[in-house]
């Protein structure tokens, strides 16, 4: 299928384009009543993300209200666990919760590499999504990175340390790599599956990065990224890791042509760190709540930050919930308008 929109492809292989593309992460979600609807319809999250029309409406959302430049099929980082045999619950207000967690040799047993067949729902999304865009847009396919999975089917709920994941990672590192294997395995039987349905794009969320050491982070982290980078060819990929600033360097060799800021990140020394990257991020999302006139000034800010090539505009994480809707158009115009004409005066 041919897109009308390919701004974000063509930015992700770096190709120049008459202005920045834009995504909000969590762009599908509480800020928008219309998802607020169809979460109260279906009663529980987890329906949502496996009813496959459900999926689908509340991904093509965004792309109508907002006007973003793609869509990023809703679902959760968590269907992995899930599908690997370790069930999890999202209590409202609360987060996931996994009624039973990882800790020893024997709990390995109880889960599988997970087929690709096993999240077949994902796909059907994915389906529905492409034909209901119609060529509007990209559709972005996602999944946790292997630590980010790890340190949920280990602590067994959110947490501000993850003490209790890396607890394993110090005294059971052997334990550690195989259930990061096991991971990794599923995650691209999973990715490939996402591809063959209609996928175009696809970014890896390493959100907990941050917590732990360099030295860590390369042995438990990277080192499984990279293994799904070099396995996942069809596609452009995004590698988002969240909070490690200190793997710049190392990001500059993974085979993944993008790399997501957070807001700790400097656009300067990040280009200077990853000169072939193409760079997405990072505005703050707590920058949406400034006035307007802030809003628009932080637009410029950014665009003027990172240039007019090389770049996917988005936030440096989600989008808060209690985020207004208003703040979020407007940044959204704000970057398109402001990339345009900059770029025109460029050439
Ligand atoms: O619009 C999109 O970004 C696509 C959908 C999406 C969701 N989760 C839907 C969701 C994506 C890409 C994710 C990824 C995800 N899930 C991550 C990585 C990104 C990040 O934020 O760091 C993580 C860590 C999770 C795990 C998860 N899911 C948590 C910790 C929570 C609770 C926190 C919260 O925001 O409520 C969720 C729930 C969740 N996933 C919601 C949505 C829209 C909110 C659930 C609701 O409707 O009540």
């Amino acid at each position: 299928m041919t897109l009308s929109n390919d701004l974000l492809l063509k930015a992700a292989k770096g190709i120049s384009t008459d202005r920045t593309p834009i995504w909000l992460m969590r762009q599908a979600g509480r800020i928008l009543p219309e998802y607020r609807k169809v979460r109260e319809k279906a009663k529980d999250f987890k329906v949502m993300v496996k009813t496959p029309e459900l999926a689908a409406e509340v991904t093509i959302q965004p792309v109508d209200i907002l006007q973003v430049d793609a869509a990023i099929i809703f679902s959760d980082i968590l269907v992995i666990p899930e599908a690997m045999g370790l069930d999890y619950l999202m209590e409202e207000n609360k987060g996931p919760v996994f009624p039973k967690r990882i800790e020893t040799a024997s709990d390995l047993n109880s889960v599988h590499v997970a087929a690709t067949e096993e999240l077949d729902y994902v796909y059907q999304a994915i389906q529905l999504t492409r034909r209901g865009l119609n060529g509007r847009v990209p559709l972005i396919g996602f999944a946790g990175a292997p630590w980010t999975i790890f340190a949920y089917m280990t602590e067994g709920k959110g947490s501000k340390t993850f003490s209790h994941a890396k607890k394993m990672l110090y005294l059971q590192p052997e334990l550690s790599h195989r259930l990061l294997n096991m991971i990794t395995d599923s995650t691209i039987n999973y990715l490939r599956g996402q591809i063959k349905a209609g996928a175009d794009i696809i970014q890896i969320f390493d959100s907990w990065a941050g917590v732990l050491s360099p030295d860590q982070y390369s042995e438990f982290s990277l080192r499984y990224i990279k293994r799904i980078c070099d396995a996942i060819q069809d596609v452009p990929k995004i590698v988002f890791p969240k909070g490690a600033f200190f793997a710049r360097a190392e990001m500059e060799r993974l085979d993944c042509q993008v790399v997501g800021l957070d807001w700790n990140m400097g656009i300067q020394e990040s280009r200077s760190l990853m000169p072939s990257k193409v760079l997405q991020g990072n505005l703050d999302p707590c920058a949406l709540y400034g006035t307007l006139a802030n809003v628009k000034a932080e637009a410029h800010k950014l665009i003027d930050g990172f240039g007019t090539g090389g770049h996917i505009a988005n936030l440096g994480h989600g989008l808060y919930p209690d985020t207004e809707v208003d703040k979020v158009k407007c940044f959204i115009n704000e970057v398109k308008e402001y990339s345009a004409s900059k770029q025109k005066v460029k050439s």
